[in-house]
Order: structure tokens, then sequence, then C-alpha cells
């Protein structure tokens, strides 16, 4: 069965596309692109050699899947994809990889980001190359929680399937004993402690935990009699 975290990268994709599986590894999300008729085509990229090979070899017969070898989007030339999917890495090396091919990029309709880490990273990225966000989904794998971005062009969409997904609340736990343990080793450097990142951070986590009070507030008041 499709693991659904590539079940909700290739939800965004819209029927037709030629798309960009970066990173493609064992190539799963390509495969199920095909497989589901979701996608026309597909341009599965991966770097190092033996998930290449890997890949090479599952995709091997399957019609509308090309496999290349090389460095993130480097290996396609502009208008080659409509779609650029770039699941299970860091953001940072998210923003790196579109960074590194502005063509390509700026030629592709949507954008579909699934970061290990580092979203902010992925978000400050699309903010400042004009992208806009356009919608959002929350899925779980292996007891993970894993944020899905998908970002357009001029988008003016104004609900995110992760506003009503059933992980929501789970995840903001899972982020603030996540930031809380960052803050709690931050707080040992006086350095660290008065830094930017420090304020930001706290700043969500008050943020986390007014938003679960707001939320107990709410059920409490739909039990009330
Ligand atoms: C953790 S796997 C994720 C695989 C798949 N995209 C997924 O979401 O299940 C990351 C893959 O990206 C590949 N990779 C890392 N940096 C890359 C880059 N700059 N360009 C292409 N592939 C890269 C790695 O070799 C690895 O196969």
């Amino acid at each position: 069965m499709i693991d659904s975290r590539i079940k909700a990268v290739l939800n965004f994709v819209r029927l037709g596309s030629r798309v960009a599986d970066v990173g493609a590894d064992h190539g799963y999300l390509s495969l199920e692109l095909i497989n589901s008729g979701r996608a026309s085509r597909v341009i599965a990229t991966e770097k190092n050699q033996h998930p290449f090979e890997a890949l090479s070899k599952n995709i091997s017969g399957v019609a509308g899947i090309e496999a290349r070898r090389g460095d993130g989007l480097q290996v396609l030339t502009a208008g080659e994809v409509d779609t650029i999917c770039i699941a299970g890495m860091g953001g940072a090396l998210i923003a790196k990889i579109l960074d590194e091919a502005p063509e390509v990029v700026q030629a592709s309709r949507q954008l579909i980001l699934q970061p290990m880490n580092g979203a902010d990273k992925v978000r400050d990225w699309l903010a400042r190359n004009d992208w806009t966000i356009a919608d959002e989904d929350l899925a779980e794998s292996a007891g993970i929680i894993y944020e899905i971005i998908c970002a357009e062009r001029n988008s003016t969409a104004e609900t995110f399937r992760r506003e009503s997904s059933p992980l929501r609340e789970k995840f903001s736990a899972q982020r603030l004993k996540k930031l809380q343990r960052v803050l709690d080793e931050m707080s040992k450097s006086p350095s660290a402690r008065t830094s930017e990142k420090f304020s930001a951070l706290q700043a969500e986590v008050d943020a986390l935990k007014n938003h679960s009070q707001e939320n107990i507030m709410t059920k409490l008041k739909e039990v009330q009699i």
C-alpha cells in the first residue's frame, strides 16, 4: 500500500501534469504518479548512485517515467515539467535545489514540497520568490507527522486541507514538544538565550500553547449544559 506521506504529495498534483520527482530514491512517488494516471509524464531525478540504480531498476519498462542522474533540477531544461515535487529532504536543501535552477522553477506552475525539517526555510523561500502557498496538508507515516506544502503562482485559495486535518492537534503537540526541547537546550547558553532565534521559537511555543488553550475552551463550551 502506498505510504500516506507520498499519497498526500500525489494528491496535490494536477491531473495530466508533467512532473519532476526530485530525489526520487526508490521511485515510489514516480510510479504512483504514472500508475494512478495522475501524471502524464514523470522525470525522476536522483543525485546518488545507489538510489539511482534502484530507481532505474524499479521504473524499468514503465512507460512515462524517465530517470535522470544529477543534482536537483539541474538535469532538466525549462518548460519540461509543470509540477516540481521535492519530498523527503530538509527545508534548507529544498530551498537550495530551487535556487539553483531558476529557469526550470520559473517555467513550472506548481511546487509540491515536503520538508523533513526546516519547513520555515521552505516558506521563506516561497515568499521571497513570489510563490503563494495554495494549500497545505499533514500526513502521518510510522508515527511521524509530515507537512506538505503546495505552492502556485498567484493562488487565491483561502482554505487549506491542513486546517481540517484530523492530524492537526497531534502535529501541534509534537511540534510543541520539539520546540520546547530546543529552547531548553538553548537556555543553557547566555548568547543563545538572547538570540533572535530564541525569541522566534519562544513566540511559536506561546502561540501553540494559546491555540491549544483555545481548543480546550471550545471543547468545554461544547459540553456545557
Ligand atoms: C530521504 S530520500 C527521499 C526519497 C523520496 N523523495 C521520498 O520522499 O520518499 C532523499 C533522496 O534524495 C536524494 N538526493 C539528495 N540530495 C539530492 C539532490 N541534490 N538532487 C537529487 N537527489 C538528491 C538522496 O540520494 C535520496 O535518495
